[in-house]
């Protein structure tokens, strides 16, 4: 008999073609880039065994009921899994696929773009290429700041932290610290200093946000957070938008408290294009693209698949998440 999966968006050709393949499971897909309607989640989980979602589908108990008891898994597409409610699929005895190690090259890459295009300020200068604002060349014009002789401090040096720190060292950093519950062992290949978060935010040029999104990182960038940092500082956040208090953000970015910020993650995701960060020159925003290249999309696809398939299957998984 087969297994009943559901698969909650379209996907990249690497991850159906693994589940068409194994020849195991009848697939249900919302075929369609955009989400699929909540009552049509509701409806399309019904009785399945298996359910690929991704991390901008809320995976909550009503979802767990309407898919009912025998639902074995839930395979996400994203390292991410705080869109999951974890302790109702751990009581219910479900397992959880996800995808760490295949984007991390990806999202430090993207991390590392984004840090440059905000502290050089690349979309302003694109944009006065644009709209006939370059005049001449001016030596006071566009100005921003640079990594070489740079504090750099990475909140969360876990899997994409380290990534980001390897490839940012190279820039000259001169000092690269790190905050979090534990020093690491492998912070000894960037060189970089365990310090308390407050040392960090205090002493950094730029800010690197690459922890995951807890109770105890929910909020974590706030007022008194950003009031710490200095005023030439570079504030980034390529992890989970709620991690950051936007008005706060908001009020020292525009106050002048720091120098920039660049997001590639906002609350609410989209950010409204009415939303008051979109109007100032020093945000830059991107639409949650980290794990955005091809490659990597296709890997996660395949590997997302593959776990939705061990899963229904009850064998090992490629990248379990013990709960
Ligand atoms: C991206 O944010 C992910 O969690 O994969
Ligand atoms: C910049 O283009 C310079 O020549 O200094």
């Amino acid at each position: 008999q087969l297994m009943k999966v559901y698969v909650t968006r379209r996907i990249p050709q690497e991850g159906l073609k693994v589940l068409t393949e194994a020849g195991v499971c009848k697939v249900s897909m919302w075929d369609s880039d955009e989400p699929v309607p909540r009552a049509e989640l509701l409806k399309g989980v019904s009785g399945a065994h298996g359910l690929l979602c991704l991390l901008s589908d809320r995976i909550d108990t009503e979802v767990l009921d309407a898919a009912g008891p025998s639902l074995k898994v839930i395979s996400t597409l994203s390292v991410g899994f705080d869109h999951i409610a974890i302790n109702e699929i751990k009581k219910r005895g479900v397992r959880l696929g996800y995808t760490p190690d295949v984007l991390t090259d990806a999202t430090a890459e993207l991390t590392v773009a984004l840090l440059l295009a905000t502290a050089r300020r690349l979309p302003e200068g694109v944009q006065e290429v644009k709209s006939g604002g370059w005049s001449t060349w001016k030596p006071l014009w566009l100005c921003g700041y640079g990594l070489s002789g740079s504090t750099v401090g990475v909140i969360g040096l876990g899997r994409i932290g380290l990534a980001i720190a390897r490839r940012l060292k190279p820039f000259g950093v001169k000092r690269l610290l790190y905050s979090g519950r534990s020093a690491k062992p492998q912070a000894a290949e960037v060189e970089g200093e365990h310090v308390p978060l407050d040392t960090l935010v205090t002493e950094s040029d730029f800010v690197v946000v690459s922890c995951s999104l807890t109770s105890d990182t929910q909020g974590l960038c706030d007022k008194a957070f950003f009031s710490k940092m200095k005023s030439n500082a570079v504030f980034i956040n390529t992890s989970r938008g709620t991690v950051v208090n936007q008005e706060d953000l908001y009020e020292a970015l525009s106050s002048g408290q720091i120098a920039a910020a660049g997001l590639d993650v906002t609350t609410p995701e989209p950010l409204p294009t009415d939303h008051p960060l979109l109007t100032l020159k020093n945000c830059v925003i991107l639409p949650h693209i980290g794990s955005a290249t091809y490659s990597t999309r296709g890997i996660m696809a395949a590997l997302s698949a593959n776990n939705l398939l061990a899963g229904v299957m009850g064998t090992a998984m490629p990248s379990e998440l013990i709960l």
